[in-house]
């Protein structure tokens, strides 16, 4: 089975051709093909949605053609379609315009070539992505992927920029939502401390590199205690370093957050990021080592673009008792591959495909 997966929820247009053979838990890449608007929202400080959308408009069909190009570059274009089986697209959660460009264009597509459509949910994708584990011979020099599937019961943590959810699978299709942030994604409040390191969009890899030459115990930055075990919060922590960057220049609340990066020292911003990592990942590690002792699962797999955090991966690889098998992280961030091979085990385990006619977006879709 091939199937077609569309990703277009946030600033990443990307679509790719994803196999599953029969009786395999082991997907296999045949192409993915990715275009970033993030360059262009860079100058922004940040995500706009309008300019993502018409980012989307003018990527979505080039991306879509290039990736069964390489799936199949044998094959002439005439003869493409019929190697696809079905076609899998990011319907919630996202951005509303973001959205409704990708689920347009492969509705369209699936009513044009009389394919199969099915709507996937973004978040249970990224931990999908962990099923990918073999790669075309072309691709396979390009990606570091785990030998092996997940195993279930298989917990599941997602860390990404608009997102960070805790959830345990005990087959395919069978998962309960343990907890999430209540306010700041992860990645989001990583990028919005690194704002007031002044370091620019998106911060969060350049917050982590600056990390390790700083002293992670400078400052105790409060971890939020919220309802619910496996809920937490990065709100709290977020506003603890504005505070923090406030009272070490000597200014008040009202000091403009834009304006502490000029006055903060290099040794302070450093010492900030130090801390400030080191708490916002010992919150989703502490969860997750909650999680993995009552709910003993086979496999730990993460997904999200904060998985690529150096910390997170030496926490978890002290705490658990477990070794993880890390995807590699350019299908961890968002990506078609994530989202055709969902679609490939939607398919596979007879989950009902949408109406091609009628499958509307879902922004504030859940787990
Ligand atoms: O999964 P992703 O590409 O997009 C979303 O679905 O949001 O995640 C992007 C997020 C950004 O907030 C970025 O700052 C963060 O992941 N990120 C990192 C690192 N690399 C990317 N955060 C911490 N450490 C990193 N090395
Ligand atoms: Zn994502």
């Amino acid at each position: 089975m091939r199937i077609l997966g569309i990703e277009s929820s946030c600033d990443e247009t990307s679509a790719a051709v994803v196999e599953l053979a029969d009786g395999s838990d082991q997907a296999k890449l045949l192409s993915v093909v990715t275009s970033s608007s993030v360059d262009l929202l860079a100058a922004y400080g940040g995500v706009v949605p309008e300019i993502a959308a018409r980012s989307h408009i003018e990527s979505i069909l080039p991306v879509i053609d290039q990736a069964l190009d390489e799936a199949f570059p044998n094959t002439p274009p005439s003869g493409r379609w019929h190697k696809i089986d079905a076609i899998a697209v990011t319907y919630g959660a996202g951005l509303g315009g973001s959205l409704l460009v990708g689920v347009m264009t492969a509705r369209t597509l699936a009513i044009t070539f009389n394919k199969p459509l099915y709507g996937i949910n973004h978040v249970e994708a990224h931990i999908y992505a962990n099923f990918i584990t073999e790669a075309a011979h072309e691709l396979a020099d390009n990606y570091h992927l785990p030998p092996n599937p997940p195993l279930f019961p298989m917990l599941g943590l997602i860390v990404s920029g608009g997102h960070s959810q805790l959830v345990i699978w005990r087959d395919h299709f069978d998962y309960r939502l343990l907890g999430q942030t209540l306010d700041d994604a992860i990645g989001e409040a990583f990028d919005k401390v690194a704002k007031i390191n002044g370091l620019p969009y998106p911060g969060g890899p350049k917050l982590e590199k600056l990390a390790p030459s700083g002293n992670p115990h400078a400052f105790e930055f409060p971890k939020a205690k919220v309802a619910g075990t496996y809920n937490y919060s990065f709100s709290g922590p977020k506003t603890a370093v504005l505070r923090t960057a406030q009272q070490l220049i000597g200014e008040g609340h009202d000091f403009p957050s834009y304006k502490l990066a000029e006055r903060l020292s290099e040794a302070q911003k450093a010492d900030i990021a130090a801390s400030f990592v080191r708490t916002a990942i010992e919150t989703v590690v502490d969860k997750t080592m909650h999680a993995f002792d009552e709910f003993q699962p086979k496999t730990v797999v993460i997904g999200g673009g904060v998985a690529a955090s150096r910390e997170l991966r030496r926490q978890l690889a002290d705490r658990l008792p477990i070794s993880i098998e890390y995807q590699d992280i350019k299908l961890m961030t968002d990506n078609g591959a994530m989202v055709a091979t969902l679609g490939c085990f939607k398919m596979r385990n007879g989950q009902p495909a949408a109406d091609p006619y009628a499958l509307a977006i879902a922004p504030n879709l859940t787990m």
